[in-house]
């Protein structure tokens, strides 16, 4: 099994940090590729045309790599999920009465652009939510969706779990659904790309879209797209130059070009060269795939098996292990709790984590041991017994 790597991050030893679900620390190595980024701001005599377009075609060949997929031409680099989903939006048109399915407590940047899109239409949103006091909760869920698919489905928008609690949906079994319906698959990859394992190829959804500053150890302002071929020939929010043909030809770029560059590059945001971002994400990608998400996904669930079996010992509740994600769990509090002063205790101790309503989210990386879910145990235990 992979070792912790506690060694190439820069968090201090009083720190427990189990909340990589909301911002990953940087690893040395992207760090130092910032810095090359900052030198090279200061000394533009050496930046030339390749390095507007060479390197964020490795970032995509990366990206590309993680999710198995075989055209790097199919991803295009975004600066927010939000972004990813507007370019969805914007190439949609729906009948009044169609439905769009998606999950409870999506996040926000996963639910407005449908809302607007279906005010806009006169369509539906369905929403369905998790049975909390069935014990099959998960399952109960994943067929509640696959209920709600339909001839009226536009599509379904989720996640690949569930980003406050970690719970797995059956997406396999929903895109064969989707398919048969003749819907589309929107999936929200942020809080699973880079620590758990997603191949396209298998999947086969027509977006996936997905935050790169959290499992993909990216800058904050930085994503990534992947766009299927029911988006090949679709109108961008933008127009930006570098995403038409020939753009390498700056002496040209006023022979204004009515054609685009392959598949998804039409929807980059502009200036996706940016020089800093860029080697940034090139160095945090490199060092997800030679760790791969498979190992990671299993460091997790090695160094997180006993902790979870003491808070479920303590009164918390957490989902089955064969439900969930094991990078990124919920821990279900007693309703009675003083949320208010936990949360105040947990911060002068130095742990971070996530509270999402009455559960704690924790998220747990290769810089974690299972000795950091000791002093979060200890802290909870004092306020459940
Ligand atoms: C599931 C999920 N999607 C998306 C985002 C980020 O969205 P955006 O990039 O639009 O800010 C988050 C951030 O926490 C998230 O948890």
């Amino acid at each position: 099994m992979i070792e912790n790597q506690k060694h190439l991050f820069d968090i201090p030893e009083d720190i427990t940090y189990l909340n990589i679900a909301a911002q990953s620390p940087s690893f040395k190595s992207v760090y130092e590729a910032g810095l090359e980024g900052l030198k090279q701001k200061s000394q533009p005599y050496k930046i030339t045309g390749v390095d507007y377009f060479e390197p964020v075609k490795e970032l995509k060949q990366l990206f590309a790599q993680i999710i198995d997929a075989d055209d790097y031409n199919r991803i295009a680099t975004i600066p927010s999920v939000s972004y990813g989903m507007a370019t969805v939006a914007n190439n949609i048109t729906l009948n009044p009465g169609d439905e769009i399915v998606i999950v409870d407590e999506q996040f926000p940047s996963n639910f407005y652009a449908w809302k607007k899109l279906a005010d806009k239409h006169n369509a539906i949103i369905k929403t369905i939510s998790q049975l909390k006091d069935d014990v099959n909760s998960v399952e109960s869920w994943n067929k509640g969706i696959l209920n709600s698919i339909n001839d009226k489905t536009a599509f379904v928008a989720m996640g690949n779990i569930h980003w406050s609690n970690g719970c797995l949906f059956d997406l396999k079994a929903i895109r064969e659904k989707t398919k048969a319906h003749n819907a589309l698959l929107i999936i929200d990859g942020s809080q699973t790309i880079g620590a758990f394992p997603f191949s396209v190829k298998d999947i086969q959804p027509d977006a996936l879209i997905c935050a790169g500053y959290k499992w993909l150890f990216g800058p904050y302002g930085c994503a990534y797209a992947y766009y299927g071929n029911y988006f090949d020939n679709g109108n961008p929010i933008e127009e930006n130059w570098s995403n038409r043909l020939n753009s390498e030809n700056f002496a040209g770029l006023t022979n204004y070009e009515p054609q685009y560059k392959p598949l998804a590059n039409r929807y980059n945001v502009g200036e996706s060269g940016n020089f800093i971002y860029v080697k940034m994400q090139i160095a945090a990608l490199k060092q997800v795939i030679e760790w791969t998400p498979e190992a990671i996904q299993e460091y997790c669930k090695a160094i997180s098996k006993d902790a979870v079996s003491e808070l479920k010992l303590i009164g918390c509740k957490i989902e089955n292990d064969n439900n969930r994600s094991h990078h990124l769990f919920g821990i279900e509090l007693p309703v009675d709790i003083d949320l208010h002063a936990l949360k105040k205790d947990l911060f002068n101790r130095n742990i971070f984590v996530s509270f999402r309503g009455n559960y704690i989210r924790v998220s747990c990386h290769l810089f974690n041991t299972s000795g950091d879910f000791k002093p979060l145990i200890q802290c909870l235990s004092e306020y459940l017994v």
